[in-house]
């Protein structure tokens, strides 16, 4: 199809997509179905954050994931689900069922009044079923918002809330490890806070007891049962959204970020082809969930669209031992592995114990996603999971990118430790200074903007196209803004040095840290609070927290009521690693709080806080050194 083969094929495609990105582009978008082909292949405007590409075209990603792969696909497993406890047995799904289930679906979409450009709500596990969801929505042409099942009743209702959601899909419950965890009575909770659900679908995965409301609840078996596994997709417009999917930034509440049906389409498949090089008959895994954009792209899209195998796990790495990503690995021979730093790191520390009765000789390639992978992560994973002859893909890429811009292509770009490297073909990326130069030429650092658009860049932040612009198309004119910093070594490799703005990165999560201060604030005793992140050895970035309260409360007892708020407001994965009570804060005179100097502190790195004699209170820096939890 769109793969590109070598070294020199990279460079000279490279080339090709700057001269002439029209021709590119339709070469790729050729292999897929089309209703309607497309007048004009790309028109943008990065100053009002308007692109749109294959216009006019009209087509439904669906048919391009089943109509054009069931002809000779028909039979082969799309999805194997290895389930939480390895005890039980796992499911294949072959392309036909899933066709089968995702048109059963569809309907039941349809019977609850779903339609196109109506808003669905996936708030479920690491189910099959949950892919079936989304498949099902972009069938009938509604738009689906997958919110990770570990978020709070109140991040929940937030984003119902902001698009305006008509439906939830969700199930009893959750297992992971030796956990279960409660889903539905999460949606209940949010519900209460929501006016436009108007019905909720509830897979039953787990059987526990939950509540279920007359005339807005009803089983997912119950939808299915007795109902046509046919259903004729609803034909979209290119540039019609395909979903939602919700992100931090660096202030306020969680943006929307929308891709549009077509130019997701196209990208999702063609970087997943070639990043991962995959060949008819592998087996491909990608640990990630499907709440976040990496199981959007590269657990369900993009191998779905390139007829692979693609493998859904619903536990975590450590249960019932930490050689469980080994034990999948080598059970169903396993080809291309793609998991997060922070996962290689929590398993690097528990050493090579774990992986003695494990040949993973299956693999070809391994993949790292999500946040920077450190040098002795990367040899471990290497050396150890790779046993030295397995390329490893550093794919950089974020929410609003839709599918992966740098990284090396699997056995065809050279692979150089921490460095994501080079750019697919069709990507442009720029590193320019905090004046907006362009910084040309190798060794050379700043922060990373892309200047042309590929066919998934984000649309818009739903209901907020000026937060759009705002956030991705002001700070630097005439380009999109990442939130990165990166450096260009002296071999002309990118390597990401991380955010550059307030957005933390924590165990590949990505927070804003003005979202986990609003969820302190929340505390009835706290008077303000500032949050940083400091190096942690597993997490990537941990969450330090400085609290001023008002109380009489021991700290200790505080400390616990402001972790319960955090995990009560956003969820688990946002809690505090470190909280310090304080007195106060360091101040400009302008009155904002000086977060380097905060961040200093939370390194440990005491000897290089700058100059503090501009402060409003400098005294308060020697007090909060004294108190720091490290
Ligand atoms: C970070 C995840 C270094 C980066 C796909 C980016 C990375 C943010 C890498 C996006 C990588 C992602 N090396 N940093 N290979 N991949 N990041 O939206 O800071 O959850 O801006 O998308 O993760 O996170 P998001």
């Amino acid at each position: 199809m769109h793969r590109i083969k070598s070294l020199s094929d990279y460079f000279k495609k490279y080339e090709q997509s700057k001269k002439d990105p029209d021709k590119f582009w339709s070469e790729i978008a050729n292999n897929f179905i089309w209703k309607e082909k497309w007048d004009k292949v790309l028109d943008w405007d990065f100053e009002s954050a308007d692109t749109k590409w294959f216009k006019n075209a009209k087509l439904n990603i669906t048919e391009n994931i089943f109509e054009r792969n069931l002809k000779d696909r028909g039979d082969k497993t799309a999805i194997i689900w290895e389930p939480n406890d390895p005890a039980q047995s796992p499911i294949y799904i072959t392309y036909r069922q899933l066709y089968e289930e995702t048109c059963k679906f569809s309907n039941a979409l349809k019977e609850k009044g779903i339609n196109k450009g109506d808003r669905v709500i996936i708030y479920m596990p690491m189910v099959p079923e949950a892919a079936i969801a989304m498949l099902a929505c972009a069938r009938v042409g509604a738009v689906h918002s997958v919110v990770f099942a570990g978020f709070s009743s109140t991040s929940l209702a937030d984003r119902i809330n902001d698009c305006q959601a008509k439906i939830v899909l969700t199930s009893d419950g959750n297992f992971r490890g030796n956990k279960i965890i409660p889903v539905k009575p999460v949606v209940d909770e949010a519900l209460e806070k929501c006016s436009t659900i108007e019905s909720v679908i509830v897979l039953e995965r787990t059987k526990q007891n939950i509540n279920m409301i007359e005339g807005r609840d009803y089983w997912w078996h119950d939808c299915v049962n007795d109902i046509s596994s046919q259903c004729d997709s609803e034909i979209l417009d290119a540039e019609d959204m395909l979903f939602i999917l919700y992100t931090s930034g660096s202030t306020g509440k969680p943006k929307g970020v929308v891709h549009s049906s077509a130019g997701y389409m196209v990208y999702s498949s063609y970087s997943f082809l070639n990043v991962f090089q995959y060949d008819e008959g592998d087996i491909y895994w990608c640990t990630a969930d499907v709440g976040w954009i990496t199981g959007h792209s590269y657990i369900v899209y993009g191998p779905l669209l390139c007829g692979a195998t693609s493998i859904m796990f619903e536990g975590v790495p450590t249960f019932p031992n930490v050689s469980r990503f080994w034990d999948i690995v080598d059970k169903y021979k396993v080809n291309q592995f793609y998991t997060a730093p922070t996962a290689i790191r929590a398993l690097q520390a528990h050493g090579l114990e774990p992986l003695k009765d494990n040949s993973l000789e299956s693999l070809k390639v391994i993949g790292s996603v999500g946040e920077p992978i450190n040098e002795e992560a990367w040899h471990w994973y290497h050396d150890n999971i790779g046993k030295g002859n397995c390329p490893l893909v550093d794919t950089w890429w974020q929410t609003e990118t839709g599918g992966i811009m740098i990284s090396a292509l699997a056995g065809i770009t050279p692979n150089k430790p921490a460095h994501a490297s080079l750019p697919l073909p069709g990507i442009q990326p720029v590193i320019v200074d905090s004046a907006g130069k362009e910084l040309t030429g190798n060794n050379v650092q700043g922060n990373l903007c892309i200047k042309f658009p590929w066919p998934s860049i984000l649309r818009t932040t739903y209901g907020d196209h000026k937060r759009c612009i705002n956030t991705y198309f002001s700070n630097f004119k005439g380009m999109y803004f990442t939130g990165d910093g990166v450096k260009r070594d002296h071999d002309g490799y990118l390597r990401i040095l991380g955010r550059v703005d307030d957005v933390i990165n924590v165990s590949g999560h990505r927070m804003g840290t003005a979202e986990v201060e609003n969820a302190i604030n929340e505390h009835e005793e706290v008077i303000e609070s500032a949050v940083v992140g400091y190096p942690h050895d597993i997490k990537g970035e941990g969450i330090y927290a400085y609290v001023i309260v008002n109380s009489k409360t021991s700290d200790d007892k505080i400390k616990i009521e402001i972790t319960n708020v955090v995990r009560r407001v956003i969820g688990p994965i946002a809690k505090p690693d470190k909280i310090q009570i304080v007195s106060g804060l360091p101040k400009t005179r302008s009155g904002k709080i000086m977060r380097r100097i905060l961040r200093k502190v939370a390194s440990n790195d005491f000897d290089n806080l700058g100059d503090t004699s501009t402060l409003l209170n400098p005294e308060i820096v020697n007090e909060i050194i004294k108190g720091s939890s490290n």
